[in-house]
């Protein structure tokens, strides 16, 4: 066992909503050194670190290795998953510093749907019935027998898209068409999963996992919908809130047996040693959790609630996780609820103009009452050459709030989100709706949904 140092100089990596989140509660660490960023990283990062003028392509992962030690980095935190499916964890070990994040074989849990749904299946994990193909002409085969709605996934990392949720069997077609022949997602569409639509609430359960241990973080939901009342084509998440009350500990001890733990030992089985985040994305259904997705970093938004929530020191927690020490860590949770309104540039998830001047950021930090946090976490934003703080993207700011309940957290939260301002600046009022039971439209039945835009 290896004592996290003090100081403990940090790379992160990441440039967005989940990345603030992360430096912000690092920031908290008594034992961060110094705190590296990437210089393209939003205006919320760039604020709490210093930008670092490492290579980071794939293919200069030796000179990033050198660029650690001249800069005795200890700890290298990757948010997205790109950089896993490149198998930047492999390369950057080194004796005396750890990675947080999973090998490129353990991160293959999600950048490979197949691989997946495969590892699923000899584990026994809960999940829709599905099979996978690389060839188109069977997979077409397939639906045709099919008279049950299905959903079709390129099997390929899409950035959040490549799933399409089918009515029927005249969109599974178009769906498999668009995506394996004219290859909309490029090769992440050269296979595809077809499984059966599942029904249910969808709940976020994010674990830390060392190898051995799997510490479950609180649960959170995330409302993908551009709409109020979950309307409207889908998004990278329009908010999200934890803990949510849908969780009860039998459906967490469910999970946690069912699926966390024989996912963790199966690829231990096969060699693998997964250390990181597990995100499982599940649909509680009436016959159970089911496995949707597995992830294998932090989620976006759900990161932002649950930083403003973790207690405990990350710079440790993180440090250890990768060590496989995580039986060592402190993990607990603020008992209040943590509410995240996304506020986005007008247009989104379609085309957004960047470079609108922002205002009223201190003033919703404010919002708060007695007892209460407002925290605005920047997704989408820079600094311009003027110094003024601008719009740089479709998602602006996680605008999160810590109150006694959820409902309570949501009416902080968006009192905190429209105190700020920026030419068509919009946001949902109503995160958290499924479990409030406020404004709940349901969805309209029958079209396909494409998901992330
Ligand atoms: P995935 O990237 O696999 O999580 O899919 C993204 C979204 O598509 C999920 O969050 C669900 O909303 C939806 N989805 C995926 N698989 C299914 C399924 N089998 N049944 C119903 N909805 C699904
Ligand atoms: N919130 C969904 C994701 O991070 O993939």
């Amino acid at each position: 066992m290896h004592d996290t140092p003090n100081p403990c100089n940090v790379l992160l990596l990441g440039t967005g909503g989940r990345e603030h989140a992360l430096a912000w509660k690092l920031r908290q660490s008594p034992r961060l050194g110094t705190l590296w960023v990437q210089p393209d990283a939003n205006a919320g990062i760039r604020a709490l670190g210093t930008p670092c003028d490492a290579p980071l392509t794939p293919r200069e992962r030796f000179f990033l290795k050198s660029w650690l030690d001249r800069n005795d980095v200890h700890l290298v935190v990757v948010g997205p998953e790109g950089p896993l499916a490149d198998g930047i964890v492999d390369d950057l070990a080194a004796p005396g510093r750890r990675i947080f994040g999973p090998v490129r074989d353990a991160a293959r849990l999600e950048f490979d749907k197949a691989f997946a749904k495969g590892m699923m299946k000899q584990a026994s994990v809960p999940t829709a019935d599905g099979r996978s193909f690389s060839n188109y002409e069977q997979a077409r085969a397939f639906v045709e027998a099919r008279d049950v709605p299905l959903v079709i996934k390129a099997t390929g990392l899409c950035a959040g898209k490549g799933v399409v949720v089918c009515a029927d069997r005249d969109e599974a077609l178009a769906a498999l068409e668009r995506i394996m022949r004219l290859r909309e997602f490029g090769n992440a569409g050269a296979a595809v999963v077809v499984e059966e639509r599942l029904v249910g609430q969808e709940m976020s359960v994010l674990a830390l996992v060392d190898g051995r241990t799997i510490t479950v973080l609180d649960p959170c939901q995330d409302h993908k919908q551009v709409g109020e009342g979950d309307t409207g084509p889908n998004t990278g998440g329009m908010g999200s809130y934890c803990p949510t009350p849908l969780a009860s500990e039998t459906v967490m001890g469910e999970i946690s047996r069912e699926v966390l733990v024989p996912t963790v030992d199966a690829l231990r089985r096969d060699g693998i040693e997964f250390r990181g985040v597990l995100y499982a994305g599940m649909m509680l259904t009436a016959g159970g959790p089911k496995v949707l997705e597995f992830n294998t970093r932090f989620g976006d938004p759900e990161t932002q609630p649950l930083m403003a929530r973790l207690q405990g020191d990350l710079v440790d927690i993180l440090w250890k996780t990768a060590g496989g020490e995580l039986d060592a860590a402190e993990v607990s949770f603020d008992p209040r609820a943590a509410c995240c309104v996304v506020v986005c540039s007008g247009g989104y998830p379609g085309k957004v103009t960047a470079g609108r001047p922002i205002e009223g950021v201190e003033d919703a930090a404010r919002a708060a009452g007695p007892g209460e946090e407002v925290i605005v976490f920047h997704a989408g934003t820079a600094i311009n050459p003027d110094g003024a703080l601008v719009t740089a993207g479709g998602r602006v700011f996680g605008v999160t709030a810590l109150a006694g309940d959820l409902a309570r957290a949501q009416v902080v939260a968006n009192e905190a989100a429209r105190r700020i301002r920026f030419e068509g600046a919009f946001f949902r009022r109503d995160i958290g709706h499924r479990v409030l039971g406020t404004a709940a439209t349901p969805k309209g039945p029958g079209t396909a949904v494409w998901v992330g835009a």
